[in-house]
């Protein structure tokens, strides 16, 4: 599903060039769960944010579902890219005022089509994530795990086929990165391609896979 060869992406700052990633090989078939470790700063963020059509590398084959991701325009992008992932990040990132609900919501306000049965659907997919009774709390009315779990909810509105998820359980303590870690796994078991990243090896050893990003290289 996804075929990603010799990748490369530098990075041109106040005149300084940072080769982040030097020629990035693999594959993730439909279905997988996969993890990608790395120190901080290997390029982690930067080659997740290709895969999820965020950003572009400077170098390099991509094809996602036979679709060659490097020759598409900016909406075509855009439109690919909300079709196919779901996003988990470290910092959650929901709107503080707003309740559970209307976050799960949100993705869909970019959709053409919004669902006759969208506000069900984010019901269901708070109630899976164990939220039935806080679907109207703010977020800055949950705990980090609760926020995160939102987040999840809302990366499966638009029922992607790929979960990308970076550092998710990075700003939560071991009992609830347990929580989302047994999430990851139910999800992955109805089907769902999952990438993640961490540097928590009790995280990434839930994956099938552990690929290791060192010296701009994918290892293992
Ligand atoms: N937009 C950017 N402009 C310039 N340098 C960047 C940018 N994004 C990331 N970098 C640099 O690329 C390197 C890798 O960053 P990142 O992919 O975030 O690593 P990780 O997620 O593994 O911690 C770092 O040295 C960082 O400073
Ligand atoms: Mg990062």
């Amino acid at each position: 599903m996804i075929n990603i060869k010799d990748i490369r992406k530098t990075y041109m700052k106040t005149s300084v060039e940072t080769n982040v990633l030097r020629g990035v090989t693999f594959s993730v078939q439909r279905g997988e769960y996969v993890a990608i470790m790395g120190a901080s700063g290997s390029g982690k963020s930067t080659l997740m944010n290709i895969i999820g059509c965020l950003d572009k590398p400077t170098n390099g084959q991509f094809e996602l579902d036979n679709i060659n991701v490097l020759q598409l325009d900016d909406d075509a992008l855009s439109a690919l890219r909300n079709k196919k992932f779901g996003f988990v990040f470290q910092q959650f990132f929901l709107l503080e005022r707003t309740s559970s609900i209307d976050n799960v919501l949100l993705p869909l306000i970019y959709t053409d089509k919004y669902p006759a049965d969208a506000t069900q659907r984010a019901r269901k997919l708070l109630d899976d994530v164990g939220l039935k009774d806080r679907t109207e709390y703010h977020a800055n009315e949950l705990s980090g795990g609760q926020q995160q779990r939102v987040a999840i909810a809302r990366s499966l509105i638009n029922d992607p086929d790929i979960i990308l998820a970076d550092e998710p359980t990075g700003n939560l303590d071991s009992e609830n990165a347990a929580e989302i870690v047994e999430i990851f796994s139910r999800l992955h078991k109805e089907g769902r391609t999952i990438i993640v990243v961490t540097h928590d090896r009790t995280v990434a050893e839930h994956a099938q896979r552990i690929l290791e990003l060192k010296d701009g290289q994918l290892k293992g």
